[in-house]
């Protein structure tokens, strides 16, 4: 932080017009400070992989290896082992998705699948519709294909489909190529779309013949609530993308594309071009760790954690913050969407927090527009409760004088 300069390029006349439209990711960038070792990290949404038994993972390797060392070590196939593709389409079974393997392309993690859906769906000027805020990762993917980003407004029950609905009917027949969405524990607000929402968005998205990309990688890290149905669930279109990221381990770089055939043959296509192939080494190891219950038990206790670990953000936000602060309450998930009175630019206060030993992500990073300015994210996934108590006081400390000047103001009946 702070190192930012101006380098002179002269390589700057040869890049791709594209280029202009990438942003760096925030979290990207905040890394150095955020891992610090002072510095207590609400910042990248990072799971919390000293639970997942690095034993069962060398074992897993270990008999990868002894049962194939010449396929694991190979070139695979490029929709990914059908061992695993099965896996995957059992994992979705479990929250009601019909699916065969062939319907499965294995990938680097869900935000491969978004850059290749992006490559595969977008031209400069094609417009996205996507929840606002939205996934930084999501926005930065398709920013390189030059898309115009809508974003729909959300409340506590996810994406206001009736906003999406108006934007439709402005848009017309066909007049967005997809829209984004992340229905559960909603990275960066947490929220989640409730079920009758799921229903009217799939059959807006039919009416308006729009496709819709279902981003879902928290939907098994649940604490409360029943299970919502995923949109695929509803309907057999739906481009839905998974992840081991997060249930697993994101070192794998695992994740998956479920879509109809013609459009997975198009994934397929750019991810040939992308990659060849995913690596056959992961996936042989994720195949051993998911044969078998034990990683069950190790997603439950990982659960239990991110439960414990909201709670004491929740508690600690009611005791620290004032009532002008308002934040959204998760179900599940690793995230928590602040939003500060309107005057409060999150973004140059990051420099305090971090001195001050705590690191938030600024709420700008999740619109493609500057909008967010006095919002941002807190994940509670990755610090311990105790840290995570004194992580908010240190926020709050940050933040307090802004608030009793917005107080003042407030009181002698002046607008902010
Ligand atoms: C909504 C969302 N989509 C996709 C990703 C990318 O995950 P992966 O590690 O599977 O690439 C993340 C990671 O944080 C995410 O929050």
């Amino acid at each position: 932080m702070g190192t930012a300069r101006v380098v002179f390029d002269r390589w700057d006349w040869a890049y791709a017009e594209r280029m202009a439209s990438v942003r760096s990711s925030a979290v990207r960038d905040l890394f150095g400070a955020a891992t610090r070792p002072d510095v207590i990290s609400f910042a990248g949404g990072m799971p919390d992989v000293t639970k997942v038994p690095a034993e069962a993972v060398a074992r897993a390797a270990r008999e990868a290896l002894r049962e194939s060392a010449a396929t694991a070590l190979q070139y695979g196939s490029s929709e990914g082992r059908p061992g695993l593709r099965r896996i995957f389409v059992e994992l979705m079974a479990e929250s009601g998705i019909r699916a065969k393997p062939d319907d499965v392309v294995v990938t680097a993690g869900a935000q491969q699948a978004l850059d290749l859906v992006g490559k595969a769906f977008l031209d400069p000027g094609d417009v996205v519709i996507t929840e606002g805020p939205t996934y930084l990762g999501a926005l930065q993917a398709f920013s390189a294909y030059r898309p115009r980003i809508v974003c729909i407004p959300m409340d506590d029950d996810g994406m206001r489909v009736d906003l999406l609905e108006a934007e439709l009917e402005r848009l017309g027949l066909r007049g967005a190529k997809f829209i984004y969405t992340i229905p559960n524990f909603q990275n960066p607000a947490g929220v989640t779309l409730s079920p009758e929402r799921r229903r009217r968005l799939v059959e807006l998205a039919r009416q308006y013949e729009v496709p819709i990309v279902e981003d879902d990688p928290y939907g098994r890290l649940r604490f409360e609530g029943g299970h919502c149905k995923p949109l695929k669930a509803l309907d057999d279109d739906v481009i839905y993308l998974g992840t081991l990221s997060k249930i697993f381990a994101p070192g794998l770089r695992l994740g998956w594309v479920c879509a109809p055939r013609p459009i997975l043959q198009k994934v397929l296509l750019v991810k040939q071009a992308a990659d060849l192939c995913g690596s056959e080494f992961s996936q042989a190891v994720a195949e051993r760790y998911f044969t078998g219950t034990r990683w069950r038990r190790v997603l439950k206790d990982l659960t239990q954690a991110y439960a414990e670990r909201r709670d004491a953000m929740l508690a600690a936000l009611a005791e620290h913050l004032p009532p002008e602060v308002r934040y959204t309450r998760p179900q599940g998930g690793f995230f928590v969407w602040v939003e500060l009175p309107a005057f409060i630019d999150t973004k140059p206060l990051l420099a305090e927090a971090v001195e001050r030993g705590v690191a938030y992500v600024p709420g700008d990073a999740f619109y493609p527009d500057g909008r967010g300015r006095n919002c941002m994210r807190l994940a509670f996934c990755f610090a311990e409760p105790e840290q995570i108590e004194e992580g908010v006081r240190r926020l709050a400390e940050v933040f307090e004088d802004r608030l009793e000047l917005y107080r003042a103001f407030a009181d002698a009946g002046l607008a902010v």
